[in-house]
């Protein structure tokens, strides 16, 4: 069964996320999504039942807002979608970039939305000041009104009344995890995060990324981590340690597994 997927985010994890929920552990008290992007893993742990509670979370306080109002007020979202994308003159390209240019100077969670289903391969960029740089696919038209009506009704039926939306650092968002609790993580891949024009609005720091692990695995915390130490022959950055691959509740993807 295909599960509802409203923000084609690039990185979205929605075609591992059964591959991935084999590692989970069962009886999950709340399953912790710290970097949330499309949350294509808590929708799919929200549908299988797999966890109580959901929090969900990104340092990108537009998606997060996007992924509240999608759950929240599916009927609003649907219809300022539908005007934007009805708004959209054939032949255009300038209605994009000036949608665009709102969204950088006010940083709309629609406009974002609309940004990211009519963008480029819908491959999001950000510049170092953090503006969306990606110019429009003229190819497509984007998402059609009501196939996107109809994956954020699936989405608010499916995690409504069961989630939580924080916006921050995943250190933050994740701070009152416990051992009852499960959190996947997926934060930018090293090969993905350098270059001017990035794929995400914030980068990772490697050094950060493992003293955040060693705390989780000090409090006992299970999580399950998608990094991208290599892909083929390619390596974009050092291994994780050994002791990180060797623990039970840690599940760490390589970029051809997890891309
Ligand atoms: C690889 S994407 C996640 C894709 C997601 N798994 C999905 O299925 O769509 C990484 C996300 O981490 C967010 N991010 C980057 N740095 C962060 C940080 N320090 N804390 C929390 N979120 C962060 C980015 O905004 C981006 O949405």
């Amino acid at each position: 069964m295909t599960l509802p997927h409203p923000i084609p985010y690039q990185g979205s994890k929605r075609k591992l996320a059964p591959v991935i929920a084999q590692h989970l552990p069962p009886g999950i008290e709340t399953f912790y999504e710290p970097f949330a992007g499309s949350a294509a893993m808590s929708i799919f742990a929200a549908h299988h039942r797999l966890a109580s509670r959901f929090v969900i979370a990104d340092s990108l306080a537009p998606i997060v807002e996007l992924l509240r109002a999608i759950v929240e007020q599916p009927d609003a979202t649907a219809r300022r979608y539908r005007e934007l994308w009805l708004g959209q003159p054939e032949g255009d390209g300038d209605y994009f970039n000036r949608i665009r240019e709102r969204y950088n100077e006010a940083g709309h969670h629609v406009d974002l939305l609309y940004l990211v289903c009519r963008c480029v391969k819908n491959s999001i960029r950000f510049n170092r000041t953090g503006r969306f740089t990606q110019s429009v696919d003229r190819r497509r038209l984007g998402m059609h009104p009501d196939k996107m009506r109809s994956a954020i009704f699936g989405v608010s039926v499916i995690l409504r009344g069961r989630v939580e939306f924080r916006v921050g650092d995943w250190l933050d968002t994740t701070a009152d995890s416990s051992p009852a609790d499960f959190l996947y993580l997926d934060p930018p891949y090293l090969g993905t995060s350098t270059g001017r024009d990035r794929r995400y609005h914030q980068q990772m720091k490697r050094d950060e990324l493992i003293l955040g692990l060693e705390h989780l695995r000090e409090q006992r915390i299970p999580f399950a981590l998608s990094y991208d130490g290599a892909t083929g022959a390619k390596e974009y950055g050092p291994p994780l340690a050994s002791s990180f691959l060797t623990k039970s509740a840690t599940v760490v993807c390589n970029g051809r597994f997890c891309q």
